[in-house]
């Protein structure tokens, strides 16, 4: 649990110092392995929790600083659970032609107002490959062609009433 004390962040408490150490402990006593130790970390949780940052340090050796500035400084690396379900609309010029906006527009109020409380990322991408089809979505690895707000909402319903 996260506490606060005079201006100051104190990490929370290492729940993963354990697993962590397991899966790192070797890896970090290789010079320099702090991002391929990040990176063996994400691809066991799907995220580097940063609780675990200050065990992640102290078994690189390195400081905690250096061990967040990595962290955050990649953007492959993240810090937070990854969403159930990843919605990326093409913004690119050839759907921007045929109305990736107002489908990102008429997105966004159907996600908001039928999908609160599921695990639904949406993100901007530029060119899905799809452009003679647009406007083009992809959920998570799912391309959609002629991509509408209706069929974006299908295809998420049945990923997450189908886990
Ligand atoms: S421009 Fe949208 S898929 Fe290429």
């Amino acid at each position: 649990m996260a506490k606060k004390r005079h201006e100051e962040v104190v990490l929370p408490e290492g729940e993963f110092d354990q697993e962590i150490t397991i899966l790192i402990g070797q890896l970090s006593q290789e010079p320099g392995s702090l991002l391929r130790c990040l990176q063996r970390i994400q691809e066991h949780f799907g995220y580097v929790p940063e609780s675990g940052i200050p065990v992640i340090a102290r078994l690189c050796n390195v400081s905690k600083a250096e061990t967040f500035g990595v962290l955050t400084y990649y953007s492959d690396l993240v810090t937070e659970p990854p969403a159930q379900v990843t919605v990326r609309l093409c913004a690119a010029e050839a759907c921007q032609a045929v109305g990736s906006r107002e489908l990102e527009s008429e997105w966004e109020s159907l996600c908001a107002g039928e999908l609160v409380g599921e695990s639904v990322a949406t993100k901007e991408v530029f060119c899905l490959g799809n452009c003679a089809l647009g406007p083009a979505a992809m959920v998570n690895s799912e391309l959609l062609g002629r991509a509408t707000a209706r069929k974006i909402e299908s295809l998420v319903s049945s990923i997450v009433g189908g886990s």
